[in-house]
């Protein structure tokens, strides 16, 4: 008999005479249970629908940023679904505000499995030479210096354990010119947000089962765009063209779901956007995988 997993999330040996008396599932199967997530950003839109999908699929989830309602909200929308969700207010761009969110997740959960790094956010949306310094680096400090004080915490562990999954966020204008807009500080951090998750998996490809990727989640409305636009749609009587161009935080989600997923165990540094849907099917999956795509590299010609 093969080691398996029970839907309860324990491990059974292979020893003769094992019964166990729930129904036995292969270890490979796709659960979440008994791994902790932390998810940055995680009490609004799409970092909030990255981590009702882990808590869904079984993960012990913790959620942290700054604004407490937000965060409160999405803990009590869990509670009433007796999800395993709960949260930590800090700034995440405080260096002792994410050792005490690290502390705190040590002493309850002794760990952290899954680390998707969803704090960040447009900023500084003026012409360079109107752009305020401080807050052209505020835009740079709540997308990268978040994630790498996040991942500076989480990792030792994974390399401890040997596994570990670690998620990084870009977003527009990390490949693509953003026309019609001002996004220096936008842009270039969610390009270095590439980098640094293409570096930070060159750094530790040796280590088994530790994946490090980066997702695009592509343009998502807000709660409140919704709100904007569901009255806009009142008043004229027809859809608003925005839904058409935007997706939902729950299309991120499951694009975050998949890399966590073994179906992508063969995908690792790479960055994956909602926008392709690729990744959907496992023979390109594979092919990808033996490659060099969708990592960060030049084209020769
Ligand atoms: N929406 C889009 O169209 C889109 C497209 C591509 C990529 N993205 C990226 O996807 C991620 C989530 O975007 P979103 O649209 O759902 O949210 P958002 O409106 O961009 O809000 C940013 C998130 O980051 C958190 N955050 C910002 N600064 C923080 C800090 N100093 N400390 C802790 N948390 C901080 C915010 O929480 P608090 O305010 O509670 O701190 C919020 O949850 C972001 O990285 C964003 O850049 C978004």
């Amino acid at each position: 008999m093969e080691a398996c997993l029970l839907e309860n999330g324990e491990h059974v040996g292979g020893g003769a005479g094992a019964t166990p008396q729930l129904k036995p599932v292969p270890v490979e199967v796709d659960t979440l249970k008994g791994r902790v997530a932390l998810v940055t950003g995680g009490g609004w839109n799409i970092g909030r629908a990255i981590a009702l999908r882990l808590a869904r699929d079984g993960a012990t989830v913790i959620i942290a940023s700054r604004n407490r309602d937000n965060l409160s909200e999405t803990v009590e929308y869990a509670r009433q679904r007796d999800l395993d969700l709960r949260s930590h207010v800090c700034d995440l761009t405080d260096p002792q505000g994410v050792e005490g969110l690290f502390r705190d997740i040590w002493a309850s959960e002794g760990r952290v499995d899954i680390l998707a790094c969803l704090a960040g956010g447009f900023g500084a949306g003026a012409a360079l030479p109107d752009t305020d310094p401080r807050e052209w680096m505020g835009v740079f400090a709540r997308n990268v210096y978040t994630t790498y004080l996040c991942c500076r915490k989480a990792l030792p562990g994974m390399l401890e354990r040997k596994r570990g999954d670690i998620l990084t966020c870009a977003g527009g204008g990390a490949f693509f010119p953003m026309v019609g807009v001002h996004a220096t500080a936008y842009a270039s951090a969610k390009a270095a947000i590439c980098r640094f998750t293409d570096q930070l998996y060159a750094e530790n490809m040796e280590v088994p089962d530790l994946r490090i990727n980066c997702i695009e989640p592509g343009m998502t409305l807000s709660p409140i765009d919704l709100e904007r636009i569901e009255e806009e749609e009142k008043a004229s009587g027809r859809p608003h063209p925005a839904r058409e161009m935007n997706h939902s935080p729950e299309d991120g989600a499951e694009l975050a779901r998949f890399l966590l997923s073994p179906a992508a165990k063969i995908l690792n540094g790479r960055i994956l956007s909602v926008d392709e849907d690729w990744w959907r099917d496992p023979v390109a999956v594979q092919q990808v995988g033996k490659g060099d795509l969708y990592r960060l590299r030049r084209n020769y010609l």
